[in-house]
């Protein structure tokens, strides 16, 4: 079953709080959210594995540890994920970026796709999904479906705000993926939006209504 990792560090609770403030700018919002992607991304790549590495210091010779060769891939779901990928890529700056462009339908909910365009070779990477709100699921859902479609097979979803019921239903809908959430809310409202959340986030990223 896939776990779920709730972030409770002070620096990215004290950063969400002001990226939910609905006085806080464009700018700052960016910011905001590039600064807790970065921070997150040094908890989702706790499992990489290591090896052992001849070097030479200044002093001597000596054995010590480097990432052993894994692929990394982002994966942004378009567009609010964008905001988060050059924070991840300060952290892990050799991973490919990957782009799935989904909107939901503001009648249905639904995602709808749009756009798909990943690293060439999938089936050896392992794929970081990123996207700043999972409130119904479906959007992260749809995304994950599309890497597993053309073969990523090592997948991991990142987000920075999460509604109980969006938690829930990915998880049944794929199991193996774990899931890291810098901060859990109560709920979604009758509209699909989450409650105390933080609006509409590619909106509040790019600026647009
Ligand atoms: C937002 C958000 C997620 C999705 C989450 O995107 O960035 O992708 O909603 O909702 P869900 O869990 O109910 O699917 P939106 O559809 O507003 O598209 P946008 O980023 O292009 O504005
Ligand atoms: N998408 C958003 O951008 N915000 C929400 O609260 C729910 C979905």
């Amino acid at each position: 079953m896939a776990k779920v990792h709730v972030f409770d560090h002070p620096l990215i609770q004290h950063k969400v709080t002001i990226i939910r403030k609905v006085t806080t700018g464009t700018r700052e919002f960016r910011q905001l959210v590039d600064e807790v992607a970065m921070l997150m991304a040094y908890e989702v790549t706790r499992d990489l594995p290591l090896e052992d590495v001849e070097i030479e210091t200044p002093i001597c010779k000596t054995i010590q540890k480097q990432i052993s060769g894994k692929k990394l891939g982002l994966v942004p779901i378009l567009r609010a994920g964008l905001g988060m990928v050059d924070g991840m890529l300060k952290m892990i700056p050799t991973a490919k970026v990957g782009h799935i462009g989904l909107y939901r339908d503001h009648d249905t909910l639904q995602p709808v796709e749009y756009f798909v365009k990943l690293p060439s070779d999938v089936e050896e990477r392992e794929f970081i999904v990123v996207d700043p709100m999972l409130a119904t699921g479906g959007s992260a859902i749809v995304a994950i479906q599309s890497l597993k479609n053309r073969g990523a097979k090592n997948i991991k979803f990142m987000c920075l705000i999460a509604a109980p019921e969006g938690v829930e239903t990915l998880k049944e809908a794929h199991p193996d993926v774990d899931i890291f959430v810098a901060v859990l809310d109560e709920k979604l409202n009758e509209i699909g939006y989450i409650i105390p959340g933080l609006g509409d986030a590619g909106d509040r990223l790019f600026g647009t209504k």
